[in-house]
């Protein structure tokens, strides 16, 4: 399983672009509030901005960045990945994490069931937050984008204090292919990971 990070990844009208249909977005959706990262609301979350106070974070689903743009997304899925059956599996998503919203932390995890392979696009930050993949730490960069293959490999991102106004937003691409089958886990490796990540965030949140 390869993560490969590309740097500069879209043009910068490309990147204004989308930066501009988020905040067209983030301005016209109304806002819930919800713990366990949306699971607990009974809407249609699509058509919402989704603050996820115990990740710290906003979310909004389905966001529409047009069809070539996406078609980039996922030629490019295909090359890093060399699965030439992948499909992108719903709605693009957009996240930003902002201490606004809570204490931001990605938790040591492998996602649930399917899809099995995610992009993950930086759009914008004023901070690092590096996102660990199989104890592999990528620093990304706005306009980079990471794929992982997020239902079998453990990912996160370090604990770490943000400061107010610190930021950071990504957009997630989800994808099935069918013929790709992850290993399995060694799960108490992956405990050890869970304790000691945290550890470092309780060190964090004590901060506050
Ligand atoms: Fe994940």
């Amino acid at each position: 399983m390869n993560n490969i990070k590309k740097e500069n990844f879209l043009l910068d009208s490309e990147v204004r672009y989308i930066k501009s249909i988020i905040d067209i977005e983030m301005s016209n959706r109304k806002i819930l509030l919800s713990t366990m990262n949306g699971q607990s609301l009974n809407y249609d979350q699509d058509s919402y901005s989704i603050i996820s106070s115990d990740f710290g974070r906003i979310n909004l689903r389905k966001i529409e960045i047009g069809k070539l743009l996406e078609e980039k997304f996922i030629q490019h899925a295909k090359e890093v990945t060399g699965l030439n059956d992948l499909e992108l599996c719903g709605a693009v998503m957009f996240t930003e994490y902002n201490k606004k919203y809570g204490i931001p932390s990605l938790m040591p995890h492998c996602d649930a069931g399917e899809p099995n392979i995610l992009l993950d696009y930086q759009v914008y930050s004023n901070i690092d937050w590096s996102l660990v993949v199989d104890n592999v730490e990528f620093f990304g960069k706005d306009n980079s984008v990471l794929n992982i293959y997020n239902t079998s490999q453990l990912h996160y991102r370090p604990a770490k204090y943000f400061n107010e106004g610190d930021f950071i937003g990504l957009l997630f691409f989800n994808f099935f292919s069918p013929s790709f089958k992850g290993p399995d886990r060694n799960l108490l490796e992956d405990s050890k990971v869970r304790e000691e990540w945290f550890v470092c965030q309780n060190k964090v949140n004590q901060k506050e």
